[in-house]
């Protein structure tokens, strides 16, 4: 596996993997990966000649100081566990030189923004759309494959593909468990084992919700979910909804939505936890 830092030589090496005529594959990720990245990496393999895969933590995404400084950082494991499932090339770039200068562009992704993670983590979607346009400029990918536990980063970044024309494929892919349901997430490293022992009920809030989802309204049901939260102090629950899925905006009966979505962000001691879960229609 190359593993690469500098934005001239990523650039060199899949435009000269292009010329070639051959299919890049990206994933782009900011670290400490698990199960549920590898996934996304074993898809590209399949689907693609080449695998790109970026490790970055993109400090413009991060609205929390403490959080960008503590999130887990450990590139020589990562590059042990890509070059294991065959990814080709590993871009791992400095933040300097992925920001010579401030960027001074923003973007505004007005009501896909306007929710839950955008409305708890501001300025958060527009890291997010700074550095993935910056990568796939970087990249030009064929496909690029992304996780579904970050539902709406997913709806952001499919928007902005279409909105500045990006010539690539958006591939999403489903949240992989724990075998007590937790979500894998790499900030699952920095729970202590009391919190782990209590993460997955948050898996479990939104189970319920979705059983209560057959049987009364969405307001119900989202009142027998923070109940049931509620049993565990050390959870703070910072939102809960029901959405439809394609415009992210909170609905008050699942007749509303071609395709629903529960979501939720709670707090465990000082690390953020989201979780999502696509609701089955009956
Ligand atoms: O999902 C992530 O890990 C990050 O938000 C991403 C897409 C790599 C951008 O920094």
């Amino acid at each position: 596996m190359l593993q690469l830092s500098a934005l001239s030589d990523i650039r060199q090496q899949c435009e000269q993997v292009r010329c070639q005529g051959l299919r890049i594959g990206f994933v782009p990720t900011m670290g400490a990966l698990h199960e549920g990245h590898l996934s996304l990496l074993k898809a590209a393999k399949e689907q693609n000649d080449v695998v790109v895969c970026s490790v970055f933590v993109n400090p413009t995404q991060f609205n929390n100081a403490e959080d960008y400084k503590l999130y887990p950082r450990l590139l020589v494991e990562d590059a042990e566990m890509l070059a294991q499932v065959g990814c080709d090339v590993l871009f791992a770039p400095s933040a300097a030189e992925m920001y010579l200068k401030p960027a001074k562009l923003t973007f505004d992704f007005g009501s896909l923004e306007n929710v839950m993670e955008g409305a708890h983590r501001p300025g958060h979607f527009n890291g997010v759309a700074t550095v993935v346009s910056k990568l796939f400029h970087l990249v030009r990918p064929h496909q690029a494959f992304f996780g579904q536990k970050d539902l709406q980063q997913f709806a952001i970044v499919q928007q902005m593909v279409q909105d500045l024309s990006f010539d690539l494929e958006l591939v999403c892919y489903p949240i992989i468990r724990e075998e007590d349901g937790l979500a894998m997430s790499s900030r699952n490293r920095r729970l202590t084992p009391e919190q782990r022992q209590i993460a997955p009920k948050l898996h479990e809030a939104l189970q319920l919700l979705e059983t209560q989802l057959a049987k009364t309204s969405i307001e119900e049901a989202k009142q027998a979910a923070v109940q049931f939260l509620s049993n565990y102090p050390q959870l703070r629950l910072e939102y809960l909804e029901v959405i439809d899925a394609n415009t992210l905006q909170p609905i008050e009966q699942l007749q509303e939505a071609e395709k629903a979505a529960i979501c939720l962000a709670a707090f465990l001691g000082e690390v953020r936890l989201i979780d999502n879960v696509l609701v089955a229609k009956k």
